[in-house]
């Protein structure tokens, strides 16, 4: 019995001096399994307010991309669980393992969960050249030509292309439109505005400055309502407005890091996520970039977890439902 008390006492000792060591000076990993674009806008500005949430802590930001953002996933799931490796992904955790059916991790079982970070409304994009000034316009010209015309994104299970099937389901054109997939919507951004690819739905914090700055067009926001208090985001109308009952899709994302890593250090750090939520410049700039950052339970690991265990279903079921798989 004496032994047993002493181990114990062992083991809560060391925890405290792993909380207490971490994270030292050793450079802390954030993985974005996208490249420059919108979700790698949120990791970084995340970045910068941890670093000041978790004084003398320093982070990195690694942009390890492709498949729909489960490159970077797997990366991390199979990282070593020291809390040196952590993971920002967005609703493709939830998407991706109902579409890729030879995926290499579990969400539920393969990470540890740190708390969310913020909600990102979507918005629909033209090209600079679109032929369409008004929303209604916009769908009247794809409905006619559909055929013709292309939507890009950033791989299967991405939000993108979660955003381009729900919206496409809704406005039943006759034909689908060819889709033109990129390793992320930052470089897709890029294609929109030379006019390569026609359309795309994005995060706001991608397209904010391209809307303000003319480069391209908008027409709708994915939000069940319009962003009426944003100065540039407010003169868009929300697609349910628009007749397209139940519309309502923002991106959430949440911080992980590979299952097994201690608990006095998950603690750490959904601690300084915590700090960096409440953080008036991170507020302010997902603020100017339309996205909120999440001051609700989700902040808290167990309701962060239910809350993507629920998503996953409810995207299962729909994916299900059309039958078509990446794999
Ligand atoms: C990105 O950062 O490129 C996006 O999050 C991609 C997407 O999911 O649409």
């Amino acid at each position: 019995m004496k032994k047993l008390l002493a181990l114990a006492a062992l083991v809560m000792v060391s925890a405290g001096v792993q909380a207490q060591a971490f994270p030292g000076d050793k450079p802390i990993t954030i993985v974005v399994p996208f490249p420059p674009g919108p979700t790698d806008r949120v990791t970084r500005d995340l970045a910068e307010s941890l670093k000041k949430a978790l004084p003398g802590s320093n982070f990195v930001v690694e942009n390890v991309s492709g498949a729909g953002g489960t490159i970077g996933a797997t990366r991390v799931a199979k990282a070593k669980p020291d809390g040196y490796t952590l993971l920002v992904f967005h609703i493709g955790m939830a998407a991706t393992p109902a579409l890729y059916r030879k995926l290499q991790y579990k969400p539920l079982e393969d990470f540890e969960f740190l708390g969310m970070i913020n909600d990102v409304p979507m918005t629909l994009v033209g090209k600079p050249q679109f032929a369409a000034n008004t929303y209604r316009d916009f769908e009247n010209y794809i409905r006619a030509n559909s055929g013709a015309l292309n939507i890009a994104h950033a791989g299967l299970g991405s939000a993108s292309h979660i955003c381009g099937l729900l919206w496409q389901s809704q406005i039943k054109s006759k034909e689908a439109m060819t889709t033109i997939p990129f390793g992320g919507t930052g470089p897709a951004m890029m294609a929109l505005m030379g006019g390569q690819v026609d359309v795309m739905c994005d995060q706001t914090t991608n397209t904010t400055a391209q809307i303000e700055s003319g480069r391209v067009k908008a027409f709708a926001v994915t939000t069940a309502k319009p962003l009426s208090t944003h100065p540039v985001l407010k003169h868009y109308p929300s697609l349910q407005d628009m007749g397209l009952k139940g519309f309502d899709l923002t991106i959430w994302h949440g911080l992980y890091a590979p299952k097994g890593t201690p608990p006095a250090i998950t603690k750490v750090l959904n601690e300084a996520l915590k700090k960096s939520l409440k953080d008036p410049e991170f507020i302010k700039k997902n603020e100017g970039l339309g996205a909120l950052v999440v001051t609700d339970k989700r902040v808290e690991p167990e309701e962060h977890k239910k809350f993507v265990a629920a998503e996953m279903i409810k995207i299962k079921a729909a994916v299900d439902a059309g039958g078509k798989y990446a794999d």
